[in-house]
């Protein structure tokens, strides 16, 4: 029973890009997923003040207008319900070296109940190919360093810790690595 839910779930669920009209969606799973992942690790007033601003449908809406940004979501068939979504961006971080060929995974998230089954791997895929498109060198990302989990899949994915940046969540200073995957071959 529980394989054949698990079976479903990989294979109706499928990633699109997003065009605008679609920030009503992605502020609702912006928000929904963030509380999900951090409602027993950080203060909740900063995570309601947090999602009121990062997670706002204008504030997707002025990504979804630019062009240097892409987005996606992850719908459940049969009606297409949200479940997840991604962000890509030019990268924005506290790095020495960082230069216009680095490019940002600002935002990767899954509903709990359809984690671990080969989701987010196949939207970091989607991601990577896009920025390989762009002509990135680098993915970056910051991760709050209390969320183990997603250090974990990032460091099983390749992704490496190249720093360290100061993140204001709703008020609230949190400390981030900063991680990296090369998408050249040093030899190129
Ligand atoms: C991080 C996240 C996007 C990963 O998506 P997912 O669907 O759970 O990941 P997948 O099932 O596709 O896992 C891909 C691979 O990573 C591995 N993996 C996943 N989590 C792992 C962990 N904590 N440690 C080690 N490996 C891990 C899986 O075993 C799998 O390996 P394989 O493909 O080689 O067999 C998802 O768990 C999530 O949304 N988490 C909450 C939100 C979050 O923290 N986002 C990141 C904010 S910076």
């Amino acid at each position: 029973m529980v394989i054949t839910t698990v079976l479903m779930a990989k294979s109706d669920i499928r990633i699109r890009a997003c065009l605008p009209g679609d920030e009503g969606a992605l502020a609702l799973v912006g928000q929904a997923t963030f509380l999900e992942t951090f409602a027993d690790v950080l203060e909740g007033s900063n995570i309601l003040k947090h999602c009121a601003n990062a997670h706002s449908i204008e504030c997707y809406r002025s990504w979804l207008a630019d062009s240097r940004y892409k987005l996606w979501l992850a719908e459940i068939s049969p009606g297409q319900a949200p479940v997840g979504y991604m962000v890509i961006s030019p990268a924005e971080l506290p790095l020495a070296d960082i230069s216009l060929r680095d490019y940002e995974l600002k935002r990767i998230y899954v509903f709990s109940k359809f984690q671990g089954n080969g989701l987010g791997r196949r939207m970091l895929q989607e991601a990577i190919a896009a920025v390989r498109s762009f002509g990135a060198e680098r993915l970056l990302l910051g991760v709050y360093v209390r969320n183990h989990a997603a250090i974990g899949f990032y460091t099983h994915m390749g992704f490496r810790k190249l720093g360290y940046r100061k993140f204001n969540m709703g008020g609230q200073e949190c400390d981030d690595y900063i991680m990296g995957l090369m998408l050249r071959d040093s030899g190129e």
